[in-house]
């Protein structure tokens, strides 16, 4: 079948990845950089143009839309929706996963255990936050945040109001959550795929340092997750709407927290530290949705 990577580098790791697991497949697969297509809107003909041609027929669609151009790749997405074209991504999952806050939101309504999280409008109510959250060490996340820049752990009271105070002054959006100190810098990355987790790392930040991200020099390892982490990953994906996605846990002394739940997770880190083939699996999920999606399409026309 022919599948489409929307993706803006075609030499990245998770691109190159799904490539050559779709060629080993023997799918016509291609990456089309989404920032260079344009939009049809009409009732009958929705269409996409690529480099001033009408994107030609496609059977499915991977979406890889980075968190800067959320607004571009999920209208795009929309478009792939309206011409009836399978996408391993929906553009509602992926606007409303991109939203920390949403997110956050989303999962505690549907009984999904999160860090204690406030969103601050202004540094008024900032003293009665930081005696509810149990007094400093609290962290400070700007609603924007990847790859951990912009989550600050701080350490006194002091720090807290001034960093807090330092944002919203400059028109930041902030978060002010919980520090789960027993974590002791570590958090754990599921896989999903398919509503399937198919691999799972447990993440630890270097000496001194409590972000776990990998692009902060963090070390994984592969982890087997317990039944109860396991419920907490498929409820969260289920409530994002998402069929891949990377959910990240925080291993808290009230259980797993669900910290973050990534709809365009990065397949270097899971697949060189557990060995698993994820972009075969995505594969294989994209020609089952995509085979699902076009006989339901000849249902109807019968
Ligand atoms: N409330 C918290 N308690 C303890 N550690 C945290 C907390 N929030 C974030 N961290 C650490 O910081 C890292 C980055 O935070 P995260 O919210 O995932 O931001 P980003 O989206 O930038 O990766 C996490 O992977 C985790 O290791
Ligand atoms: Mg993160």
């Amino acid at each position: 079948m022919r599948i489409v990577i929307f993706s803006r580098g075609a030499g990245l790791y998770s691109t190159q990845s799904l490539l050559r697991a779709g060629l080993r497949r023997r799918h016509q697969i291609e990456v089309v950089d989404h920032l260079q297509c344009s939009i049809l809107i009409e009732e009958r003909t929705p269409r996409i143009y690529y480099g001033g041609l009408p994107l030609g027929e496609m059977e499915a669609v991977i979406p890889r839309i980075g968190a800067s151009v959320t607004f571009h790749g999920a209208s795009l997405i929309r478009q792939v929706e309206a011409m009836k074209i399978f996408t391993a991504t929906r553009a509602e999952a992926l606007i409303k996963a991109r939203d920390k806050l949403r997110c956050l939101q989303q999962l505690a309504i549907a009984g999904v255990q999160v860090p204690k999280t406030f969103f601050l409008q202004n540094t008024q109510d900032l003293p009665s936050v930081l005696e509810w959250l149990g007094g400093a060490p609290v962290v400070v996340k700007l609603l924007e945040s990847t790859h951990g820049v912009g989550v600050i752990l701080a350490e006194s009271r002091q720090t807290a109001v001034s960093v807090v105070e330092a944002f919203i002054r400059t028109g930041e959006k902030v978060l002010v959550q919980e520090f789960i100190k027993e974590a002791e810098g570590s958090d754990v990355r599921a896989f999903v795929v398919g509503g399937q987790i198919v691999a799972a790392m447990k993440r630890q930040a270097l000496a001194g340092e409590f972000r776990s991200n990998l692009h902060r020099g963090a070390t994984a390892e592969i982890i087997r997750l317990s039944d109860l982490e396991e419920r907490v990953v498929k409820k969260a994906v289920q409530v994002m709407g998402l069929h891949i996605a990377g959910v990240d846990l925080l291993r808290s002394r009230r259980g797993p927290l669900v910290m973050e739940v990534n709809a365009s997770p990065g397949l270097e880190g899971i697949e060189t530290i557990t060995g698993v083939d994820i972009a075969g699996r995505i594969i294989e999920f994209v020609e089952n949705g995509a085979r699902r999606l076009s006989s339901a399409r000849t249902a109807r026309t019968l």
